[in-house]
């Protein structure tokens, strides 16, 4: 293989650099708020999950690590009660839930496998929904007393909750308002895992901040101080929006 590799010097590098950008460090796992999303992709969800639903289950750095690692929902089959009911696909408008989760294994599940925890398509459906039923977010946030409310909180409230809860700094990320509104929407929590045996961590580096990427028109990132709006799902709060919610 060396032999090889000097004979094809400049081809084996390629492939060295390739192999690392797709390295990571650690793991993200993503739950979004059904309401936030379904206003995020203009999508007229009908009926929107009241609860916290997995997005994905993300390395931090790079995707599609192995296009040839077809989604296969054959894989998954007994996993689908569970996939239904806490992966469902928000953000298409005609939902076709094997979709969604081909993207999320093609994009990130092919990159999740470098380790043997995640090394099938079983594992990493398996592994996030046990991290989904493990954080508990749903019945986590019901104990600090926050729930959608036509009220706003302060993200505070969520930032403080979180750590405290799980012991970690999380990443929340919010909807900017619109425009002639005042006030953002809270629409994903992202927790860190760490890439050996997927526990907890922060999502920052030591002495790092939480990295703020200026949002490009109306799409999610980090929250900024201040009041955050935690929406009930549409049908609940539909023709009340216009009056002016106060801060809990
Ligand atoms: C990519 O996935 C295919 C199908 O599972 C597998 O045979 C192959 O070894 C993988 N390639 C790499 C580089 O992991
Ligand atoms: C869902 O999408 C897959 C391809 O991504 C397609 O094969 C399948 O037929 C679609 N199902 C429905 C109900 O549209
Ligand atoms: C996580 O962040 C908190 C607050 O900055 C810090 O006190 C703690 O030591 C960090 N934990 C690790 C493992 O870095």
């Amino acid at each position: 293989l060396a032999g090889l590799c000097l004979a094809l010097g400049c081809l084996c590098g390629a492939d060295k650099l390739l192999s690392r950008s797709h390295e990571w460090k650690k793991l993200i796992i993503v739950q979004h708020w059904p309401a936030t999303v379904c206003e995020e992709v203009q999508n007229d969800c009908s009926d929107p999950p009241d609860y916290w639903t997995i997005h994905g289950l993300w390395p931090d750095k790079g995707g599609e690590c192995n296009r040839s690692w077809h989604f296969d929902l054959d894989e998954i089959k007994d996993l689908l009660p569970e996939m239904k009911a806490y992966w469902p696909d928000i953000i298409h408008s005609s939902p076709n839930r094997s979709r969604f989760w081909r993207h999320e294994w093609e994009k990130h599940g092919t990159c999740a496998a470098q380790v043997d925890a995640l090394n099938s398509q079983r594992k990493y459906f398996g592994k996030s929904l046990a991290l989904y039923k493990q954080l508990d977010l749903n019945s986590k946030l019901l104990k600090f007393g926050l729930k959608p409310s036509i009220n706003y909180y302060h993200i505070l409230d969520f930032k403080d909750a979180l750590t405290r809860v799980y012991g970690v700094i999380p990443k929340i990320q919010c909807l900017p308002p619109e425009q002639g509104e005042d006030v953002q929407t809270i629409g994903q929590i992202e927790l860190c895992l760490t890439k050996e045996d997927q526990r907890l961590r922060n999502c920052t580096e030591p002495g790092e901040r939480p990295a703020g990427v200026a949002a490009q028109g109306r799409e999610l990132a980090v929250c900024e101080d201040g009041p955050v709006f935690y929406p009930p799902p549409r049908r609940a709060w539909h023709g009340q929006k216009q009056g002016k919610p106060t801060v809990l």
